[in-house]
C-alpha cells in the first residue's frame, strides 16, 4: 500500500513538473485527487485493510494528497507569476507617445448667424422671445388677419395636426402671443422652428427657421421701421449695405415691403451672385396692421408698430456663400468644421 502511495505521488509530482501550462494542472488534479481520482480509488481500497492499520493508512493517503496539492499549488504560482510578468511586458506604457487630439466641435452656421442676429437686436434693447412649434390655427393665421378661405392661407402648405391645431408656418404667430400679454412697450424678436409641407430642394425644406421681429410703442412710425432694418443689414452684411424697400403685401401689416440688401459681394454692381440684379431680397417687413391689434386687444389709435420675419437659412446661406440649403441639415462634419 505505501509502495502504491509513493509510486502515485511521484507520478503525480513528475506529471505537474512536466506541465507546460496552467490548464494542465487542473486535468492532472482531476486524474489524481479527483472523485474518480487514483488516490480516491486507493481511499476505497480501505475497507480490505485491516482494522488496525487503517489509522495509519489513512495517514498516509493524507499526507499523499497534500504532498501533491501542495505541489500543484507551488506550480499554479509560478505560472501565474510568469503568465503576470509577460501581461506586464506587453502592456508597457510608453509615456513619450504623443496624446490622441480631441476632436473640436463647430458652431452650425444657422447658429452663428443666429446669434450674430440676436446681438444685433439685444444691442438695441430688443429683448428674444419664444413661442409653440405646435400651433392654433387662431396663432398662425387668423389673429395675423388671415381668416377662413383667405387665399395666404393656401400660399403656406400647412401640416394640419387637426381642424384646430396646426405646425406653425410662420413664427408671425408669437407676436399674437406676445400682444394678448399687454405689456407695453414691446420690443422683441423670435426666433425658430416653422414647418411648410415643401419638397426638399437647394432652397426647400419642410422644416427652417425664421426670426421675427415686432415694435410696439406710442409713435412707431415707418421711419423707425426703416432705421432699424437698415442698422440690421449694415451690422449683418456690412456698413457699406444699402437698402431697399419695395411695396408687396402680407396679410397682417400695412403698409407691407420687402426689404432687399445692396449685394455685398459686388457692391450693387451686379455679379454671379446677386443674379446681376446688385440687390437680394432678404426679409419681409410692415406696420402693424390695426385689425392685427385690434384682434390682440390693442387700441390702434393708441399704439403703433412694425414687424418683420426673416429667414434664418438665408442669412446663413448669403453670409456664407453657401449655395444649397441641403448642405446646412445633413450635418456632414466636413462641411460643419469650415465654420
Ligand atoms: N411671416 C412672413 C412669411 O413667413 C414673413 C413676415 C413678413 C413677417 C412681414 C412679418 C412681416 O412680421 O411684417 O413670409
Amino acid at each position: 500500500m505505501k509502495e502504491k502511495l509513493e509510486q502515485i505521488v511521484n507520478e503525480a509530482l513528475s506529471k505537474i513538473n512536466e506541465s507546460d501550462q496552467l490548464e494542465k494542472l487542473s486535468d492532472i488534479k482531476t486524474q489524481f485527487l479527483g472523485k474518480k481520482g487514483e488516490l480516491t480509488a486507493v481511499l476505497k481500497g480501505m475497507k480490505d485493510v485491516a482494522p488496525q492499520d487503517r489509522p495509519k493508512v489513512g495517514q498516509m493517503v493524507n499526507d499523499a494528497r497534500a504532498k501533491i496539492e501542495e505541489v500543484l499549488e507551488e506550480k499554479k504560482t509560478s505560472f501565474e507569476r510568469a503568465r503576470r510578468a509577460e501581461k506586464m511586458k506587453k502592456e508597457v506604457i510608453d509615456v513619450t507617445l504623443p496624446g490622441r487630439q480631441l476632436g473640436r466641435g463647430h458652431r452650425h452656421p444657422n447658429t452663428i448667424a443666429l446669434e450674430e442676429v440676436e446681438r444685433i437686436f439685444v444691442g438695441m434693447g430688443y429683448e428674444v422671445v419664444g413661442g409653440p412649434e405646435i400651433e392654433y390655427d387662431y396663432y398662425n393665421f387668423e389673429a395675423l388677419n388671415i381668416p377662413e378661405g383667405h387665399p395666404a392661407k393656401d400660399e403656406q402648405d400647412t401640416f394640419y395636426i387637426n381642424d384646430e391645431i396646426l405646425l406653425r408656418t410662420q413664427t408671425s404667430s408669437v407676436q399674437v402671443h406676445m400682444m394678448e400679454q399687454g405689456k407695453l412697450p414691446i420690443r422683441m424678436i423670435s426666433p425658430g422652428r416653422v414647418f411648410r409641407s415643401d419638397d426638399v430642394d437647394a432652397t426647400h425644406s419642410p422644416s427652417f427657421h425664421q426670426i421675427e421681429g415686432m415694435v410696439i410703442d406710442k409713435n412707431i412710425t415707418f421711419a423707425d421701421l426703416k432705421g432699424t432694418l437698415e442698422l440690421f443689414a449694415q451690422k449683418l452684411f456690412g456698413k457699406d449695405t444699402k437698402v431697399k424697400f419695395r411695396p408687396h403685401h402680407f396679410p397682417f401689416t400695412e403698409p407691407s415691403a420687402e426689404m432687399d440688401v445692396s449685394c455685398f459681394k459686388c457692391g450693387g454692381k451686379g455679379c454671379r451672385f446677386c443674379k446681376g440684379e446688385g440687390w437680394i431680397e432678404i426679409l419681409g417687413c410692415g406696420m402693424v396692421h390695426p385689425h392685427v391689434f385690434e384682434m390682440s386687444g390693442i387700441d390702434p389709435n393708441e399704439y403703433t408698430g412694425f414687424a418683420f420675419g426673416v429667414g434664418l437659412e438665408r442669412i446663413a446661406l448669403l453670409k456664407y456663400e453657401i449655395d444649397d440649403m441641403r448642405l446646412l441639415y445633413e450635418n456632414d462634419i466636413r462641411f460643419l468644421e469650415q465654420f
